[in-house]
């Protein structure tokens, strides 16, 4: 489960103070995206992006409590998780009126999305992504009048593909509002991180993986206990966010999903490979190296479970799903487990590739060459 918190940094030494949460005991404050002060340093800014609120925080009051605890002590230690740590320091202002469940559309007059701003005095000016609108929040006006909207054009059209978008990225999908499906998923990509979730057993992290191509490949998951990406976000909804959503809400979500189009690879020199990575391309299609065997063309994985002798200590089983490489240059670290920070640590230190090929027959220049090919993808 994600928790959403704010990291202090001393500027002038260069160290961390410490990391506070913005969420409340029983209500995330998801996707904290923008952060900015007034002039007069008095309060601290955050947008929450998945749950479409501003939390406006008494920063003196906030860093007397935080430096009024030696550094060395476990109070100190404990900040990172103590849920109550802003009470009484800290406002959540929500920019929509109605019931705080329901996840915002932009059919309405809603506000959706708030990520970028720029604080003057007691106003802050926030930049809505989904809504095409600039919100004006008051922080001194009275509840009710707290907050206006300025239209930046004219309303967007929800076709079903945003819709899922504004879903994939809403908080109010989950129980407490804790995450989005955007907050492992960020921009539908990874975030990087092991998460240990329910659908293959527990005590078996998994490095998140891209909804790119998601729904192109089945079956879904790196141990393929999905049938498809269909089934995947019908169990993210459930088991992930712990909802109940309408069946229409899943359907959106895999509009979106299906819509996304990769990024070219900025490996690529003026839209096409580089000579190391034309040379890489031989490499891969080699019989004798057996890339394509697994990763052919052009989604570059056989959607066929492997023993590849990446099973790590926590695993129940040693087969998995081949991965599409395609975007491989923004989905690192590498593996179910994550246990590889770069494509060329996976085939030197981990000989990927050596079981049905000859991945350690390779030159040094073979393996930079066939590298530089994977991250072109
Ligand atoms: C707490 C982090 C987290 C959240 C929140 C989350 N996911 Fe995931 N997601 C993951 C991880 C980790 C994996 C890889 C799991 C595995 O391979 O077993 C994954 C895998 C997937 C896959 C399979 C992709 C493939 O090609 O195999 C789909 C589809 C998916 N997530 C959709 C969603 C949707 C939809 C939501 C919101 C309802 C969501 N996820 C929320 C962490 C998360
Ligand atoms: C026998 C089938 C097979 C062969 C041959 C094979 N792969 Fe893989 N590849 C897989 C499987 C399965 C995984 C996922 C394993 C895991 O996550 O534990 C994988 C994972 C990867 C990944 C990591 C992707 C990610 O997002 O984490 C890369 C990169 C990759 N392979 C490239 C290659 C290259 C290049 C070759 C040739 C040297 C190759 N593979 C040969 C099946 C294969």
């Amino acid at each position: 489960m994600n928790t959403n918190a704010m990291s202090i940094i001393d500027a002038q030494t260069k160290k961390l103070v410490n990391t506070v949460l913005l969420d409340d005991v029983d209500l995330g404050a998801a996707n904290p995206w923008g952060v900015a002060c007034p002039a007069d340093g008095k309060t601290i800014c955050v947008t929450h992006a998945g749950t479409h609120e501003v939390s406006v925080i008494d920063a003196a009051a906030m860093l007397q409590k935080l430096l009024a605890m030696p550094a060395d002590e476990k109070a100190a230690a404990d900040v990172p998780n103590d849920l109550a740590f802003l009470v009484d320091l800290r406002r959540r202002i929500r920019l929509n009126p109605g019931p705080i469940f329901q996840a915002p559309s932009t059919e309405g007059s809603e506000l959706n999305g708030p990520r970028g701003l720029a604080v003057v005095g007691s106003n802050a000016y926030i930049a809505v992504y989904f809504s095409d609108a600039m919100a004006v929040v008051d922080f001194e006006s009275k509840p009710g009048s707290l907050v206006t909207q300025i239209a930046l054009g004219t309303k967007p059209k929800l076709s079903p593909q945003r819709r899922g978008r504004l879903l994939f990225n809403d908080a109010a999908l989950c129980f407490q509002h804790w995450q989005s499906c955007g907050s492992c998923h960020p921009a539908a990509r990874v975030d990087g991180l092991n998460w240990d979730l329910m659908n293959d057993g527990l005590g078996n992290p998994k490095n998140a993986k891209s909804m790119l191509l998601a729904h192109q490949t089945p079956p879904a998951m790196i141990s393929g206990i999905r049938p498809n990406a269909e089934a995947g976000v019908r169990a993210g909804i459930r088991h992930i966010q712990f909802a109940v959503r309408p069946e229409e809400e899943a359907v959106a979500i895999d509009e979106y999903l299906k819509a996304i189009r990769p990024v070219p690879s900025p490996y690529l020199v003026d839209g096409r490979l580089s000579p190391a990575a034309e040379r890489g391309k031989t490499v891969f299609f080699d019989q004798n190296v057996g890339c394509a065997k697994c990763h052919p063309e052009p989604l570059y994985t056989d959607l066929k479970m492997h023993d590849v002798g990446s099973r790590c200590q926590y695993d129940r089983r040693s087969t998995f799903d081949t991965p599409t490489l395609v975007e491989c240059w923004r989905t690192a670290p590498y593996m179910h487990d994550g246990q590889y920070l770069t494509i060329k640590d996976l085939f030197v230190r981990g000989k990927h590739g050596n079981k049905d090929g000859q991945i350690d027959k390779l030159t040094e220049q073979q393996i930079n060459d066939l590298v530089e090919f994977v991250l072109s993808l």
